[in-house]
């Protein structure tokens, strides 16, 4: 590479498919670009932010460094509290800074709003999984330095991070200095500015959670530093160590700083015309919530040498082993729109880089990458983001349900406090506790049960690991399900009904309600495969289960209990308008005045009290239409159109997890223009900033639902009960082409349509039956199968009654 003669590095030369480039600096967008720059391996999260800081006078910065499952608590001040409300509240911690390197130019400072940028180029390379920057500067007094800045977050050693560091003096010869530090006091300035109100960003702390404890250097530039948390009493232990390359003729010297929390060292090069020098800085991060406490030290030392010996080159390289990996399972190819095409690789990349995936951790909403929600889990990680790993990378997905078992006793604790047997899961937390604070947006969602119960049916139907469901899916399944049928009732006025009271569906638009259809069908469903996997466990596993039923103390009569909730399960359906009810009441309210709402008043969640909205029809995002997709079986085509209809013009999507839904029910009933048109607001919810919001993290559940908005939505892709495959692809006009890749116990297949076929090709594997359009097709290794795409997927027509 000739850097000079060039001006840039071929390296960032890149396909757009495959990257995201910024070619200049605008201040006002730096913290959302902080956002979709940000690195993250699931474990450590790191922002897109500038090694030498921010000095922009518009907008901020949020030098956000994350460390998955890594919290503070602290008390909730209700003003007016009752009995079980949750006392106190988790947050993910920006925790201390190692990314910090800052240059100076014969003693002038570089950022980016001094002297002159003559180039300026950012690109996020998807294939390799580093970040590059790469500027030319000049500094006010006319020396001119061409800087790459290469960074990584391993995804192969989850403790390390990497900043390769390269100047050259362009134009002269004088000293260059580059200060490499950490920095652990991380001042509230450096928190989200001003929320405005947005209940979206959580609360705001008011006095620092990392405590120091000790720190220490290498003598050769690196350092360590240990910090405890405020309340939590989590250890935290942060650590760097340096590599310097120059050239022969260059000579340096060191000298490092220990203030408290602060560890610098500065390297000043005297360098010549032309002469091009490095610095590699590893960063590593290790907690007690992982490691054992005594030996947070050595297991730093430990991943700072691998590193070194590696070098940057070296982690670079088994980074792009690892996404190639990764992309022959995950990536989804479409022809004829370049902008949509990246926007699917940057979601999945970005799904990659912030799923937990040791078991004890899960995904955040906003994944590693900023602070909204306060880095808390919800139900979005097992009805979004679970599939698609199920589907792609099934060790990831058995991770994350592996946290739900994990915190199964917090589960079990809350259904106490609400007065329930078993287990009722929290709405969103991160150590397992029910974090909510709003209990009618919050606890009273209780369909969090169901919606886990279906992650893993659908995980253990798509990978055939049963070993999961017998030790731990299986208690998951009983103790959530001893909740259902605790909280509802058989009422005498409706037959004797399975009744659920009081509950908020996925739509929080509308709270407290009783019967909630989403709630009850997913009940249903739950209960029925708790009755199912208790069948299969006594068959296959009975040792097991024999052991299960002493432990948890299961009781013959419970499942028959179970079985029939299930069957009298209630649910609200209107003769008149031929629909399901979205809850015992939601018909009989006013309809929202859509036409009198001026367009900045959404989302409405801003603008209007929770009561009013409540009292209205109206949809914040997808409930039934959710449940037309995951239990389509249980529907006829004409009645997912009927539902469609009526509740599409009243669903405001306000939350980013409402059009992905939408765009796959369109598709599967032929309304192929609004099918893309919610494919479209989903795939680049962030990239476009469609929910204005990206600036504090990025939409992982909508990231998730474009793969879904493809894969089951145009590929027509389901999982029938009986954990059969089956395809209905549809080609939308605009694109040539498409093709995924779906992992189906341990096989891989692969489907690739254009306008007229489909092809099915069995990449890994040694053959499998699937359904296309509902024939039944076996896939042979070396035999791709082609057929005719179907053409009834016209739009519905009129001829549906009412
Ligand atoms: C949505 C919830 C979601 C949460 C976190 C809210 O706006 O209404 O369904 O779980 O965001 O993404």
């Amino acid at each position: 590479m000739n850097k000079r003669s060039e001006g840039h590095p071929a390296a960032l030369q890149l396909p757009r498919e495959w990257s995201l480039v910024e070619d200049a600096y605008d201040e006002k967008d730096n913290q959302r670009k902080e956002s979709l720059f940000a690195l993250g391996n699931g474990y450590i999260g790191m922002r897109g932010y500038f090694e030498e800081g921010y000095h922009g006078k518009e907008g901020a910065s949020v030098r956000g460094n994350y460390v998955n499952g890594f919290y503070d608590t602290a008390p909730i001040h209700y003003p007016e509290g009752a009995y079980g409300y949750p006392a106190e509240g988790q947050a993910m911690l920006n925790v201390t800074d190692a990314g910090i390197l800052k240059l100076a130019v014969e003693g002038e400072t570089f950022h980016l709003n001094r002297g002159h940028v003559r180039f300026y180029k950012r690109v996020l390379h998807m294939q390799s999984g580093v970040l590059h920057r790469l500027v030319e500067w000049e500094s006010p007094a006319g020396h001119r330095v061409l800087i790459h800045i290469r960074r990584l977050v391993s995804l192969t050693h989850r403790h390390l991070a990497a900043i390769h560091y390269e100047v050259t003096a362009l134009n002269f010869a004088g000293t260059v200095s580059l200060c490499s530090a950490m920095d652990g006091d991380i001042a509230e300035a450096e928190g989200p500015p001003d929320r405005g109100g947005d209940p979206r960003l959580g609360a705001r702390r008011t006095e620092p959670s990392l405590l120091f404890e000790e720190a220490g250097s290498d003598g050769r530039g690196g350092g360590w530093l240990k910090q405890r948390t405020r309340h939590s009493r989590f250890a935290l232990l942060t650590a760097m160590s340096h590599r310097l390359a120059l050239p022969p003729s260059a000579s340096y010297s060191l000298s490092e700083k220990h203030d408290r929390q602060r560890l610098s060292v500065q390297y000043d090069v005297a360098l010549r015309r032309g002469d091009t020098f490095s610095l590699s800085k590893f960063i590593s991060h290790h907690t007690s919530r992982d490691t054992r406490e005594e030996e947070l030290l050595m297991q730093s030392e430990g991943a700072l040498r691998l590193a070194e010996s590696r070098g940057f080159d070296g982690l670079a390289e088994e980074q792009h082993a690892y996404l190639d990996a990764f992309w022959s399972r995950a990536d989804v190819e479409i022809k004829g729109d370049p902008a949509l095409q990246q926007g699917l690789r940057f979601n999945a990349f970005g799904l990659l880089q912030s799923a937990g995936r040791d078991g004890r951790t899960s995904m955040a909403a906003k994944g590693l990458t900023g602070e909204g929600y306060e880095g808390h889990y919800f139900w979005d990680t097992e009805m979004y983001v679970l599939p698609f790993f199920t589907f792609t990378t099934p060790e990831i997905g058995r991770a994350l349900l592996e946290f739900r078992y994990r915190t199964l006793e917090q589960a079990r604790e809350r259904a106490k406090v609400m007065a329930q047997r078993g287990a009722l899961y929290p709405w969103r937390t991160i150590g397992g506790e029910e974090n909510s604070a709003f209990f009618p947006a919050g606890t009273a969602q209780a369909h969090i049960n169901a919606d886990i119960a279906y992650g893993i049916r659908q995980y253990v139907q798509a990978t055939g690991d049963e070993a999961f469901l017998v030790r731990q899916g299986a208690e998951i399944l009983f103790e959530t399900s001893r909740f259902w049928v605790d909280l509802g009732h058989y009422d005498p006025g409706r037959d004797g009904a399975f009744c659920i009271d009081g509950v908020t569906g996925p739509d929080e638009y509308t709270a407290i309600v009783n019967n909630n259809a989403y709630t009850n069908l997913m009940a249903r469903e739950h209960l029925r495969y708790a009755c199912e996997t208790v069948g299969l466990l006594r068959e296959r596993y009975p040792l097991q289960y024999a052991r299960l039923e002493r432990e948890i103390g299961l009781a013959e009569e419970e499942i028959r209990e179970w079985q029939r909730a299930a069957d009298k399960m209630y649910v609200p359906y209107d003769d008149e308008l031929g629909i399901y009810a979205q809850d015992d009441t939601f018909l009989s309210k006013r309809k929202w005045d859509f036409a009198d709402t001026p367009p900045e008043n959404y989302p409405l969640l801003l603008h209007y009290h929770p009561l009013v909205i409540y009292r209205h029809q109206v949809l914040k995002q997808a409930d039934l239409v959710l449940a037309l997709f995951l239990l389509g079986e249980q529907f006829s085509r004409e009645e997912k159109i009927r539902n469609y209809r009526y509740y599409e013009p009243l669903t405001t999507h306000d939350s980013s997890l409402s059009p992905c839904i939408h765009s796959i029910i369109a598709a599967e009933i032929g309304e192929m223009e609004a099918a893309y048109d919610y494919f479209g607001r989903t795939v680049r919810m962030d990239l476009d900033d469609v929910n204005g919001n990206a600036k504090d993290g990025l939409h992982t559940a909508a990231m998730a639902g474009s793969w879904m908005a493809v894969v089951n939505g145009f590929g027509g892709m389901r999982l029938d009960r009986g954990g059969r495959l089956g395809f209905r692809p549809v080609l939308p006009p605009q694109w040539e082409s498409c093709r995924f890749k779906v992992m189906h116990r341990g096989q891989r297949i692969e489907v690739f349509f254009d306008r007229e076929q489909v092809t099915y090709t069995l990449q890994e594997g040694e053959g499998l039956v699937i359904l296309h359009d509902g024939e039944r097709l076996e896939i042979r290794p070396e035999a791709p199968v082609r057929r005719e795409l179907s053409a009834d997927r016209e739009p519905a027509g009129g001829h549906l009654g009412n």
